[in-house]
Order: C-alpha cells, then sequence, then structure tokens
C-alpha cells in the first residue's frame, strides 16, 4: 500500500477528495510567498520522507515545491496539506489579500483554487489535504499515529499563533526530521513576532543545525529526542 492510501485511510477513512473533486470548474492561480525557497527541497532531499505536513497552505505554492521534489525522487511519500484555507488575520486586514480569498457567495473558495493548482501541475497523487485548523489537525494525526518527517510552518504569524504552533507539532516530528519556518527574519524588521516566538521556542527546546536565509528558518531535531 502507497503512504498516500495509508494516510487516506487514516484521515479520510479510505476516500480520496481529489478523486471527488471538479477540476474543470475551478481556475488556477499559481500565486505564493517565498513558496519555492530552496529549504523546501533540501529538506526533501536530505530527510527522503514519508509524511510531510505544511500547517498554512493558501494556494499550495510551498506544497507543489515539496510534492514535486517527491515526485522527482520518486519518493513514497505524501505532503498533507492542513489550511482552514479561510486566510489568516493578515489576509482579512488588508484589501488586496482579501480578495485573493475568492468569495464564493460570501465563503472564501480558496481551497478550490489549491485543489485546481495540484491538479494543474500533476501532483495529485502526492498531496493529501486537510481542511481543518492547526489545533484540530494536530490532534486528528496524533489520535490516527501519524508522525512526521518534515514540517513546514506557515500558518498564523503573530507571536502566539507560532509560539502554539511549535509547541503542539514540534513532538509529532520524529527525531532527525526537519522544521522548516516561515517568515523568520533574524533582524526582525519584518514579522517580528514570528522570529520571537521562533528565538523563544528554540532557546528552551533541544535542536540541532538552526540556520536562516531568505526568509525561511531550517532545523533540525536531535535524533533520540522526543520532545
Ligand atoms: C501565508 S499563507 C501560507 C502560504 C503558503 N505556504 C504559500 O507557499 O503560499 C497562511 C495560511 O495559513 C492559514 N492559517 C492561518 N491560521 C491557521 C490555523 N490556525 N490553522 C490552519 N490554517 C491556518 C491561512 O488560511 C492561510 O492560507
Amino acid at each position: 500500500m502507497s503512504v498516500r492510501q495509508w494516510v487516506l485511510d487514516k484521515l479520510w477513512h479510505g476516500n480520496d477528495p481529489v478523486a471527488a473533486f471538479p477540476r474543470h470548474i475551478y481556475g488556477v492561480d499559481h500565486q505564493g510567498w517565498n513558496s519555492d525557497h530552496g529549504y523546501l527541497a533540501e529538506a526533501i532531499d536530505v530527510v527522503r520522507p514519508r509524511i510531510v505536513v505544511e500547517v498554512g497552505v493558501w494556494k499550495g505554492g510551498s506544497v507543489a515545491t515539496m510534492a514535486a521534489r517527491l515526485k522527482a525522487l520518486a519518493l513514497d511519500g505524501v505532503v498533507i496539506a492542513i489550511d482552514t484555507w479561510l486566510g489568516a488575520s493578515d489576509h482579512w486586514l488588508n484589501p488586496g489579500f482579501h480578495a485573493e480569498l475568492r468569495f464564493r457567495d460570501g465563503y472564501p473558495s480558496l481551497y478550490h483554487c489549491f485543489m485546481a493548482n495540484m491538479i494543474d501541475k500533476g501532483l495529485e497523487d502526492y498531496i493529501v489535504p486537510l481542511p481543518l485548523d492547526s489545533v484540530n489537525a494536530l490532534v486528528v494525526l496524533k489520535e490516527r499515529g501519524i508522525e512526521v518527517d518534515v514540517l513546514h510552518i506557515d500558518a498564523g504569524h503573530d507571536y502566539q499563533s507560532v509560539k502554539n504552533d511549535l509547541k503542539a507539532w514540534w513532538p509529532l516530528l520524529r527525531p532527525g526530521g526537519v522544521l522548516i519556518g516561515d517568515d523568520y527574519h533574524r533582524d526582525r524588521l519584518h514579522w517580528p513576532e514570528v522570529a520571537a516566538a521562533i528565538d523563544d521556542f528554540f532557546a528552551e527546546t533541544p535542536h540541532e543545525s538552526f540556520r536562516a536565509d531568505w526568509g525561511k528558518c531550517y532545523v533540525r531535531k536531535l535524533a533520540g529526542t522526543l520532545s
């Protein structure tokens, strides 16, 4: 059984949301933010993961980068794409990003854009969407016994959200796994709360090889640690 089918059995009771998706109805739009950052493909190359989790997907730019790498390496792996697809506070506060949520009957249709994008790129066999908030998604994965090899955190960008996501998801990362955090800027000129939350978390959490470049950080969980 493929890893993707195993994940579908665990998360979707054996159903495949991609198979049910009406691909001809929704348009594609590959807009993203720093979605092809080198750390994303590097983590796949180094860890050769079975399970990749992204929390904070939007239209799927960074999911596509990681899924394409799984495909290029012919790995039996999957990206579990977690998002409410309702946007974060910064999207609701900015009129341009608010429009990007693609309202249909007063409700965002970002999820449909994400799915259309994955199919357009031929990556549907390497992704499983999980349309939940970070907290509920974590409970489901934990309950289903799914551990994570590569984790990309790119959801809420306020201090508390970032800290909560790190505290919640780090224990699910396997020893030796890689976490990538988005919008980490050491100088704190952009997204200062993100860097503050990440620095505070790793000041008190054992880890190795923390580095940062071009608005993302990359950190490895020590082999043999559970927290
Ligand atoms: C900056 S965007 C992600 C960008 C994406 N990784 C890319 O490459 O384009 C942040 C996303 O996080 C989602 N989000 C924010 N808070 C969340 C939460 N608590 N749970 C799940 N998704 C959340 C929003 O809906 C939004 O789609």
